[in-house]
């Protein structure tokens, strides 16, 4: 039957990392891999839903509020003018929103810039629609962008620069500097921006988001995706949407109708209410994940893991292997879920470059096998029972014994 599968369904495999999901469910560990919240969503925005079902919203829906809403808020917080009618497309999560870009501006053989290490769904979109991805290395243990370096990545075939900020797995959000130079590249060479903006209201300490369509130049330029799933802590929910040039946008609608026709009716009258929610909100939001991001810095540093970058946004920490840990990030996550009860994502997943191809020496290249990605979007009782499971696997410096 193998034969009968299409070229682009044989080039998608299932990651290594997917075995490990189904070891720590054998082993029932406590989840700190995959980046969805187990606490409920804000309870305005699950009445909204409540009611807009018991309303009978069961049928095919466009809700044009959201897209008025949105419009205001981009005004507000980036100073984007941007229409309402004709600049938005309502998907399913950033996922479709991000699917539905690519195909309506990615031909076969176009590049397509992306930063290494990336979330994981990005390249698959770009391969299904025949494009190239190709990475711009972000330097470890900063995650620094070089400015020098970013221009030599383009070529006549690059077609567009995809820009996550905040940053899954790092937590890394883009400098202004970085900003500028990722714009002035595109405008210089006449290039789209695809953004994935899901953590813009996940930012720490004095860090805020900046949208890149704001910077001069970009907005005629720039598809800006995002979604409820992350500020509402409502992953399966399914809505998101797509901002862009009206032309655009109305590509990313067509596409979007022929595949899903509509994001769910009742979740987009929630995401109404959801959008609508007060300052306090998101305030509050931020507040409680700085809070618990020190709290996982605290026990992974207590653990003897390697923290040389303090996340800025999202909510994942990027963690490197302790100083003389002989085992590789796979082997690693392994003995953590076994022995520990803990499960997390090794970081090999989110890397794409061969540094070989780069003339980086042995010892550069190793960096690719020594992080681990922590998810601290979880409860205080799942972070504390963590604590506690990985409290007595420990030495006596504190330090996790798993090898
Ligand atoms: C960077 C990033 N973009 C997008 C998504 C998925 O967003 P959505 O649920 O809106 O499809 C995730 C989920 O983990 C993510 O980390």
């Amino acid at each position: 039957m193998e034969e009968k599968l299409s070229r682009v369904a044989k080039t998608l495999k299932p990651s290594p990392i997917q075995e490990l999901s189904h070891l720590a469910q054998r082993c029932n560990a406590i989840n700190l891999a995959e980046g969805f919240p187990d606490f409920p969503a804000p309870p305005h925005v699950k009445e909204a839903a409540v009611s807009a079902i018991n309303s009978d919203f069961n049928q095919y829906r466009h809700v044009q509020g959201i897209c008025d809403h949105l419009a205001k808020q981009m005004k507000q917080n980036h100073g984007l003018h941007v229409d309402p009618l004709t600049d938005i497309a309502i998907c399913c999560g950033q996922s479709e929103a991000f699917a539905a870009t690519i195909f309506a501006t990615i031909n076969q053989g176009d590049e397509v810039l992306l930063f290494d290490p990336a979330y994981e769904t990005y390249e698959a979109c770009i391969a299904m629609a025949g494009g190239i991805p190709v990475y711009v290395v972000l330097d470890p243990p900063h995650w620094t962008l070089d400015l020098d370096k970013l221009m030599t990545y383009f070529t006549v075939r690059t077609k567009a620069i995809v820009l996550n900020s905040p940053h899954n797995p790092t937590g890394k959000v883009f400098t202004k500097d970085e900003l500028e130079a990722i714009a002035g590249a595109c405008r210089t060479k006449d290039c789209l921006a695809i953004t994935d903006e899901v953590y813009e209201y996940i930012t720490y300490d004095l860090e805020r988001h900046i949208s890149l369509a704001s910077l001069p130049g970009m907005q005629e330029r720039t598809i800006i995706t995002s979604s409820l799933s992350k500020t509402f802590s409502v992953t399966g929910w399914r809505v998101g949407w797509a901002i862009a040039p009206a032309c655009i946008a109305s590509a990313i609608r067509n596409i979007h109708v022929k595949i899903t026709d509509s994001a769910p009716a009742p979740f987009q009258e929630a995401a109404l209410t959801a959008l609508r929610s007060s300052p306090e909100y998101f305030e509050s939001l931020r507040r409680e994940y700085e809070a618990k991001r020190d709290y996982v810095l605290k026990l992974l540093v207590g653990a003897g893991f390697q923290i040389h970058f303090k996340p800025q946004g999202s909510f994942f920490v990027f963690a490197e292997l302790p100083v003389n840990c002989p085992l590789s990030d796979v082997e690693f996550v392994s003995e953590l879920i076994r022995q520990a009860g803990v499960a997390a994502v090794p970081g090999c997943g989110f890397f794409h470059t061969n540094l070989s191809s780069l003339g980086l020496s042995q010892a550069d290249q190793t960096y690719q096998k020594r992080y681990i990605r922590f998810a601290f979007c979880k409860s205080d009782a799942t972070l504390s029972a963590a604590a506690h499971k990985m409290g007595e696997t420990v030495d006596g410096n504190g330090h996790l014994k798993l090898f």
